[in-house]
C-alpha cells in the first residue's frame, strides 16, 4: 500500500511537498498522543504541537461537530463565537495586549503583523533570527532564511545569529548587543528600524529556551531604539515551555504584536494576531481586512474548546511536571552516552544537538537518529541550523510513560551514534 499510495502521491502532488523519514508515515486514524498505520502498527507521536490537547480530543471534536451543524459562516455578520473566543484568549495575556484578529495560517498572521509594522509612515527595516521560520506566504517567506537557497534577502531584511558557545548567564546580553548592532544598521539606512520578529523558542535556530528571561535585553534593546516587538508565537504558545502559557512570559519579553497558530484549534486552521489598540486599530484606521475563512464560526467553537480543555485539564502544570522529567531524562541519558549530543529546552519542548568529532554541527548524524527513533515507533522532527537537531515536541497529554518511552529510545538511538 505505501510504494503504491507514494506513486499516486509523486504523479499529482507537487514537487515542492517533501515527506518526512526514509519509511513515510502512513496514518488512518490518532487518539491522543498515538498514531495507528494502515498496517495496524502503533506511533508515539512526539513531534506534532497542532493536535495540542491530544489528537481527536473528544472535547474539541464535539464543540466543532455541534457548531458545523448549526452555522458556519464568516466575521462580517455579528456573531457571538468570535467575540466569547476572543475574550477568553486576551484574558491569557497580560497588558497592553487588548485586541485580536484571526487568520487561518501562521504564515497569514505573520504577513498581517509585518503589514501592521510596516504601516505607511512608520520604518521599513526589520530584524530576523538567521535561520528563522515564519511561513510560506510572500511576506513572511521573505522573513524565513531557513528556506535556504531558495530564500531571497530584502534589502530591508537583518539577520542576527543567535550566540551558540556563549554560557547561559551571559547568552541574553550577548543576543542583545547582536541585536542592537543589526538595528545600528537599519537606522542607519534608508529604511530605519520597524521591528525585531523573533520565535519565542528560537525553534528552527536549534530551540533556546534556557535560562527563563533569555530574549528580555534584546527585546528592551528593540523598544528603546523605538522600534517594535514582534513574537511568534507558533511553536512556543500555548503551554509549551511548561512555565507559561506563552512564551514570551517565559523569555522576558513584553510584545507589541503576537503571532500564534497551529495549536489554536487542534487541528483546524485557525491563527491569529493580538497586540496593543495603539497598532491594531492604527492599522484598522488605514484601511479593511477581510478573512473568507479566518475567524468563522466552527473554527471558533473548536478554538475555545481547545482554551476550556487546557484549563480543566491542568495542561500547563501537567506540561510543567511531564516537562521537567523529559528534560531531566534526556540530558541524563545524553550524559551518559558518550555520543557528541547536547540537550536544550523546557517543559515538552526539546532539541537534541548533534556534533561531530571536530565540534562542528552534524547534519547526518541527526537524520541518522530521526529515522532510528521513527523505525523504533517514535516520531520526532529535525530543527536547528542545517536540521542538526531532534526537535521533541508532543502533545501537551503526553504522559510519565511517554516519556519512559522516549528517553529508552534516545538511550538507544544514543549508543548506536557513540559507537559510530
Ligand atoms: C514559528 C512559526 N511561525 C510561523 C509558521 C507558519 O505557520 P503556518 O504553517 O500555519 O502558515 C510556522 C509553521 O511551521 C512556524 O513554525
Amino acid at each position: 500500500m505505501r510504494e503504491d499510495l507514494l506513486q499516486r502521491r509523486q504523479k499529482v502532488l507537487g514537487r515542492a511537498y517533501r515527506l518526512f523519514y526514509e519509511s513515510p508515515v502512513v496514518p488512518v486514524r490518532a487518539l491522543g498522543v498515538e498514531i495507528i498505520e494502515a498496517d495496524g502498527s502503533r506511533l508515539l507521536d512526539a513531534y506534532n504541537n497542532v493536535p495540542v490537547v491530544g489528537h481527536c480530543h473528544p472535547r474539541v471534536v464535539e464543540a466543532q461537530c455541534r457548531q458545523a451543524a448549526i452555522l458556519n459562516t464568516h466575521t462580517r455578520y455579528l456573531t457571538e463565537d468570535i467575540v466569547r473566543y476572543a475574550e477568553k484568549l486576551l484574558a491569557t495575556f497580560d497588558e497592553p495586549l487588548e485586541r485580536s484578529m484571526f487568520t487561518c495560517t501562521g504564515s497569514e498572521a505573520i504577513d498581517l503583523a509585518l503589514r501592521m509594522a510596516r504601516m505607511p509612515g512608520r520604518p521599513q527595516g526589520i530584524v530576523i533570527s538567521s535561520h528563522a521560520y515564519h511561513g510560506v506566504t510572500a511576506l513572511a517567506a521573505s522573513v524565513t532564511p531557513s528556506l535556504g537557497a531558495s530564500w531571497q534577502r530584502e534589502p530591508w531584511i537583518r539577520t542576527v545569529t543567535f550566540p551558540r558557545e556563549i554560557n547561559d548567564e551571559d547568552r541574553g546580553e550577548a543576543f542583545a548587543r547582536i541585536v542592537r548592532e543589526a538595528i545600528d544598521d537599519l537606522q542607519r539606512s534608508e529604511f530605519g528600524f520597524s521591528a525585531l520578529l523573533l520565535d519565542m523558542a528560537l525553534a528552527s535556530d536549534g530551540v533556546w529556551l534556557e535560562p527563563e528571561g533569555l530574549l528580555g535585553p534584546a527585546s528592551r534593546e528593540a523598544q528603546a531604539a523605538g522600534g517594535i516587538v514582534i513574537a511568534d508565537e507558533v511553536q512556543a504558545g500555548f503551554c509549551r515551555t511548561g512555565t507559561h502559557f506563552w512564551g514570551h512570559q517565559r523569555q522576558g519579553v513584553t510584545p507589541d504584536l503576537v503571532v500564534m497558530g497551529k495549536s489554536m484549534a487542534n487541528g483546524l486552521p485557525v491563527a491569529g494576531i493580538v497586540g496593543t489598540a495603539e497598532l491594531v486599530d492604527g492599522f484598522g484606521s488605514q484601511g479593511r481586512y477581510f478573512n473568507t475563512y479566518g475567524g468563522n464560526p466552527v473554527c471558533m467553537a473548536a478554538a475555545e474548546a481547545v482554551l476550556d480543555v487546557i484549563k480543566d485539564e491542568c495542561l500547563l502544570d501537567h506540561a510543567g511536571l511531564v516537562g521537567a522529567e523529559l528534560q531531566g531524562g534526556l540530558r541524563s541519558v545524553a550524559r551518559a552516552s558518550g555520543a557528541r549530543a547536547r540537550v536544550r529546552g523546557s517543559g515538552l519542548f526539546a532539541a537534541i544537538e548533534f556534533a561531530d568529532a571536530k565540534g562542528e554541527l552534524d547534519p547526518k548524524a541527526c537524520l541518522r537518529a530521526l529515522n532510528a527513533y521513527r523505525r523504533a515507533g517514535i516520531l520526532v522532527g529535525q530543527c536547528g541550523p542545517d536540521n542538526t537537531s531532534i526537535k521533541i515536541r508532543p502533545p501537551l497529554p503526553f504522559s510519565r510513560r511517554n516519556v519512559e518511552e522516549i528517553v529508552a529510545v534516545t538511550r538507544d538511538v544514543l549508543a548506536s551514534e557513540a559507537a559510530d
